[in-house]
């Protein structure tokens, strides 16, 4: 199965596992530990917005910094410009917040509700490059089940 394939039974799962329930820390939680499981990142987890902050929701993979300020890090960046961002080699991303060495490439994708930002999707790959537009597409999707 390729990727594109895998994300489509990976859509389709995660419309199942939301029908009926509106709570949305359940829902991300669910979310995660699909990502985790079908596609085996090294992290996978929500950062949600408090304040002028992000503080780290549910997730998948090793302990993770709690709180991300507007700005820093890939995670602030996109809870600044709203954009999707793919970091191919996170040694080279200015300021990328390192939480596991191990973490080699990161994509971050904004998690928006009622045209606000409520948190971002964060996935680490112990692999450089491993993420690209497909990814991009496919995590955008499915992030827009959660609003
Ligand atoms: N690397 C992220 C921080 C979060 S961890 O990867 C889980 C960043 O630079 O925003």
């Amino acid at each position: 199965m390729d990727k594109k394939e895998l994300y489509q039974e990976t859509i389709k799962q995660v419309k199942g596992l939301l029908e009926g329930e509106t709570d949305l820390i359940a829902n991300l939680a669910n979310v995660s530990a699909v990502l985790k499981e079908k596609f085996d990142f090294w992290w996978v987890g929500f950062y949600l917005v408090h304040e002028d902050e992000l503080v780290l929701g549910p997730f998948q993979g090793p302990v993770a910094c709690t709180r991300i300020g507007f700005g820093k890090g890939v995670c602030g960046k996109v809870f600044q410009t709203l954009k999707p961002e793919v970091v191919k080699n996170v040694e080279e991303f200015p300021g990328h917040i390192a939480c596991s060495s191990e973490s080699k490439s990161e994509i971050v994708i904004p998690l928006m509700k009622y045209g606000e930002l409520v948190g971002v999707l964060d996935v680490d790959s112990d692999k450089l490059d491993d993420f690209d537009d497909t990814d991009v597409e496919y995590l955008t999707e499915l992030v827009s089940l959660l609003a």
